[in-house]
């Protein structure tokens, strides 16, 4: 994946930056960040497994998907390997506001193919957001060994997030995905806006 196409192009379609004082805070709370991304790349497996189950019909999205969860298990352990070399401890899920909120934003209604676009772009958003978050810590963050994982975490991530895009334009056509992803953008950037900054959580 080419990092500078994915995001000059596409990723910075974000419509709101992050506050940059989340970052400061990340910094000082970084066992609870850590906790907070194991999780993430947890959910992010179990969508992927979501959608396998739902759409079982569609190879296309089975086969992308697969390889996906795989990736985002990989995730899961390097963050779990991060926690343990710090003596940090896990513990257990904290409410994902940012998630609910988004979910809220699911339209009900319209044909399988509408359902599947809903959870697609979804999906791309969290990444789109995981990844600029990645890139904040990747610039941020003292430690070199730290600052290394998140770099390869966002381009990991800016992958997944064309995947969920492609996808969507698979199943749908470009013109119906690019009306809905634009109400997806302007939702989120709203919810961005209200979401209290937190340093125990990666959104
Ligand atoms: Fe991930
Ligand atoms: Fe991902």
């Amino acid at each position: 994946m080419n990092w500078q196409e994915t995001t000059r192009n596409k990723m910075l379609r974000l419509q709101l930056p992050t506050d940059p004082r989340w970052v400061d805070v990340a910094k000082i709370s970084l066992q609870d960040i850590l906790v907070d991304h194991a999780y993430c790349e947890q959910k992010a497996a179990s969508s992927c497994i979501s959608l396998i189950i739902k759409f079982p019909e569609l190879d296309k999205l089975v086969d992308v998907l697969t390889p996906v969860v795989a990736e985002e298990w990989a995730h899961f352990e390097a963050v779990m390997e991060q926690i343990r070399k710090r003596g940090y401890t896990f513990g257990k899920p904290r409410k994902d506001e940012y998630v609910v909120r988004l979910q809220a934003f699911i339209r009900k209604g319209g044909s399988r193919m509408d359902q599947l676009m809903e959870y697609l772009l979804m999906n791309a958003l969290i990444e789109a957001r995981s990844c600029e978050r990645f890139k904040l810590l990747w610039k941020n963050l003292e430690e070199e060994d730290l600052r290394q994982f998140y770099y390869e975490l966002m381009v990991s991530e800016a992958g997944h997030y064309v995947n969920f895009i492609d996808l969507a334009k698979h199943y749908q056509s470009t013109e119906v995905v690019e009306k809905r992803w634009r109400e997806w953008l302007e939702y989120e950037k709203e919810v961005m806006k209200n979401l209290e900054i937190r340093g125990d959580r990666m959104h």
